[in-house]
């Protein structure tokens, strides 16, 4: 009897090791607002790929697109309350918490994406990842999507064919400072809501990245876009603090490896995917993209500069200095 006593307890503690080493794996969640055929889109997808396949059963990602779980009105808040892992809001959804990436906003900042990825890898660049850790939100990466265009419901060529109309801008003061210079109305909000918006009529225009206008479907209810690489939409991927300094040593060097080539792929195929979304706009005859000429497309630099010198003191002369130098 007492054999057979024995052999149940270690049949038991058997049992209750296995079960502790088939523990659950431990979630990351990470919410995101665009479609997942977009380069935020994509490059969540490979982060969960490459996590799930170096730390297989530990660790687990869950992806939700399209504003799915949180939206732009609480996903950083919702992080910092460690209900979501990991975030990727534009640059211009920052501003409460720090005022310095209002420099990404200024419009015609960058000439183009390799002057955005030079800035972004500089060393004043890297140093605005941190620009919120008092705050708790740990910046761990840049992410391109791309050049931002005007659309409307007519062709936008100068700064007066603006002016007296309503455009939806992310919650920035300085896109609603771009507005305003060329006497328009700038409307803050969310982008789940801007469909709807351009659909009812109730705002005119918005602006937006290729990939955006045409997976959220902006082209099928705006007759005209402008090709006006006016300003960059780009991101940062943003995790708290508290899970970043909750994950063990060895593995918080898997994940972020893992998001870094991850990353490292979005930036890799955004240009190609803004393009092909590009494209498929002009193909599908839904909406007419306008091209402008240079005096045309100057007429907006000179009406919208400005905006610059009114947003100096909070972003530093220094960045902006720093920024315009990777036009070089
Ligand atoms: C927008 O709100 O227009 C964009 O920031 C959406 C996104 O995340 O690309």
């Amino acid at each position: 009897q007492p054999l057979k006593n024995l052999a149940k307890v270690t049949a038991l503690a058997g049992a209750l090791a296995s079960f502790s080493v088939q523990a659950e794996p431990v979630e990351i969640k990470f919410s995101h607002v665009v479609a997942e055929n977009t380069p935020k889109g994509q490059m969540a997808l490979k982060f969960k790929a490459l996590v799930e396949e170096r730390l297989p059963g530990e660790y687990q990602v869950s992806v939700f697109p399209n504003s799915q779980l949180f939206g732009d009105n609480n996903e950083l808040a919702a992080l910092l309350l460690n209900d979501v892992q990991l975030v990727a809001p534009s640059l211009s959804k920052f501003e409460r918490y720090t005022k310095k990436l209002q420099l990404f906003d200024l419009p015609f900042l960058f000439k183009d994406m390799a002057a955005v990825d030079k800035f972004q890898q500089s060393e004043a660049g890297q140093k605005l990842l941190n620009s919120m850790k008092r705050k708790g939100v740990v910046g761990l990466g840049y992410l391109h999507n791309g050049m931002k265009q005007f659309s409307a419901n007519e062709p936008l060529l100068l700064p007066k064919d603006a002016s007296g109309k309503k455009f939806r801008v992310m919650a920035s003061d300085v896109l609603a400072a771009q507005f305003a210079a060329v006497d328009a109305t700038a409307v803050k909000k969310p982008f789940s809501e801007v469909f709807t918006l351009l659909q009812t009529r109730a705002i005119d225009g918005q602006e937006n990245t290729w990939s955006n206008i045409y997976s959220k479907k902006f082209f099928e209810v705006q007759s005209h876009i402008t090709e006006s690489n006016h300003g960059v939409l780009d991101y940062m991927v943003v995790t708290s603090n508290t899970f970043w300094k909750s994950l063990p040593g060895d593995k918080r060097k898997i994940i972020k490896e893992a998001l870094d080539e991850a990353i490292a792929y979005g930036n890799k195929i955004a240009g190609d995917k803004n393009d092909q979304d590009r494209q498929l706009i002009i193909d599908s005859k839904r909406s007419l993209v306008v091209e402008l000429t240079p005096e045309q497309r100057q007429a907006w630099v000179d009406a919208m500069k400005p905006v610059w010198a009114k947003f100096e003191d909070q972003i530093g002369k220094d960045v902006i200095d720093a920024a315009v130098a990777a036009n070089q």
